[in-house]
């Protein structure tokens, strides 16, 4: 007889983006006349930088001669983009990381859902409240929680983020192993300054703990002062590995491609005791599971960091901030608090009642969609995030509707 993965059966009904994805298809086929306009899921819809292109258009046609043409790649990607990103995203911020400990892949969803394997059953978990949701749905895939109970999922560590502490959690009073942080933090939009960041690496390390820092949104940071890598930390390069994307910084969420990195002296230990290189691990799990991102797409990605890649990804960042502070601008004048917007492109509003109706309330009587904070987690109930990914015409828009609707 063929068994289930009965872990799966803890999870909570559908992932929450497919869920809002059809009941935004529901409404729209019962409303076929409806322009509706979508703030909800991050995704991008400008088009891709004309660096990318280029590179993009020229690799394929490299792959139409037999002399040009690329089989099987390396599995952490090719060495020139791979450097480009060393030397542009770490080496030029003061942070050591060379290219050999950077993987390239097909996005951070993938790899921030897949590193959990690395680590053993019984780990202690600490993930954020509210959460990118794939952190906690790949635990409980893999066994690590027990049942869901009240809102939340036994045997996982919660650190709550709420306006009391600015939407970044403080460290755990009991001793966990594995830690999430993002930031700018999906869905809060808020950052973490150098010295609070410290005090995660400085428990990682007194704890023999882990630190999984996604910073899929690095890019939107504009305060100089905030850290862009958790590399700019001194001693967290033992401690940490690091998510990025170039979904959201240069408009890759339809061509997929981003890295994780692990530095080669990031350790875990076995039941013993004794020292590994989770470096080590990820390579033997990459070239197992992985077969590498398309040539093309690997040389699209290595265009942004092209003198006119990093002008235009700018432009692009700067074109979705502009939405981002329409949006603050609006919210405010309508006497609601938010968090986030000023170095993220999420905009987490208090809403002031439940956050699923308040989604309804918006999607019926405005036709705007936005993403119910409940479903980040417990501490999201009553907060709606809206996303500054669309065109400004289309934000302009929503907010003259929301505006109407709320003012
Ligand atoms: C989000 O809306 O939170 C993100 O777009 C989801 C993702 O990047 O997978």
């Amino acid at each position: 007889m063929i068994t289930i993965n009965e872990h799966y059966l803890k999870l909570q009904a559908s992932y929450l983006f497919s869920d809002i994805a059809r009941r935004v298809t529901a409404f729209q086929e019962m409303n076929p006349e409806k322009n509706i306009i979508k703030l909800g899921i991050g995704d991008v819809t400008r088009a891709l930088p004309q660096a990318c292109v280029e590179a993009f258009h020229q690799a394929v046609d490299e792959m139409a001669s037999d002399t040009g043409f690329r089989g099987y790649g390396p599995e952490q990607g090719y060495d020139f983009l791979r450097q480009a990103i060393a030397e542009n995203d770490f080496r030029a911020r003061g942070a050591d990381i060379s290219s050999a400990e950077i993987f390239i892949s097909d996005g951070a969803k993938c790899d921030t859902g897949n590193i959990q394997e690395l680590f053993s059953q019984d780990i202690i978990i600490a993930i954020p409240d509210p959460v990118y949701p794939v952190y906690l749905d790949t635990n409980v895939m893999a066994g690590r929680t027990g049942k869901y109970k009240d809102g939340r999922y036994e045997g996982i560590v919660y650190l709550e983020a709420t306006k009391e502490n600015g939407f970044v959690p403080q460290l755990p009073k009991q001793k966990v192993d594995l830690i999430y942080l993002c930031f700018p933090n999906n869905p809060t939009g808020s950052t973490i300054s150098k010295d609070e960041l410290k005090t995660w690496v400085e428990y990682a390390k007194e704890n023999n703990a882990l630190i999984l820092f996604d910073a899929a949104y690095e890019a939107f940071i504009r305060d100089e002062s905030l850290p862009r890598t958790i590399y700019e930390i001194e001693g967290a390069k033992e401690v940490a590995i690091e998510f990025r994307s170039f979904s959201k910084s240069a408009g890759f969420t339809g061509t997929r491609c981003a890295y994780t990195v692990v530095p080669k002296e990031c350790r875990a230990f076995d039941k013993d005791g004794n020292i590994h290189h989770v470096h080590d691990l990820w390579n033997r799990r990459h070239c197992t599971k992985f077969n590498g991102v398309s040539y093309p797409v690997q040389r699209a990605a290595a265009a942004v960091y092209s003198e006119s890649g990093k002008q235009q990804t700018a432009e692009l960042i700067r074109y979705y901030l502009r939405n981002a502070d329409l949006i603050c601008k609006e919210i405010k004048a309508l006497g609601y608090e938010y968090d986030g917007g000023e170095n993220s492109p999420y905009i987490w509003i208090d809403g002031k009642r439940n956050s699923w109706d308040f989604f309804d309330l918006l999607l019926n009587s405005t036709g705007v969609v936005c993403t119910p904070g409940a479903g980040f987690g417990s501490c999201g109930e009553g907060y709606i995030r809206l996303s500054a990914f669309n065109s400004y015409e289309n934000v302009a828009e929503a907010m003259t509707r929301i505006r109407r609707e709320l003012g």
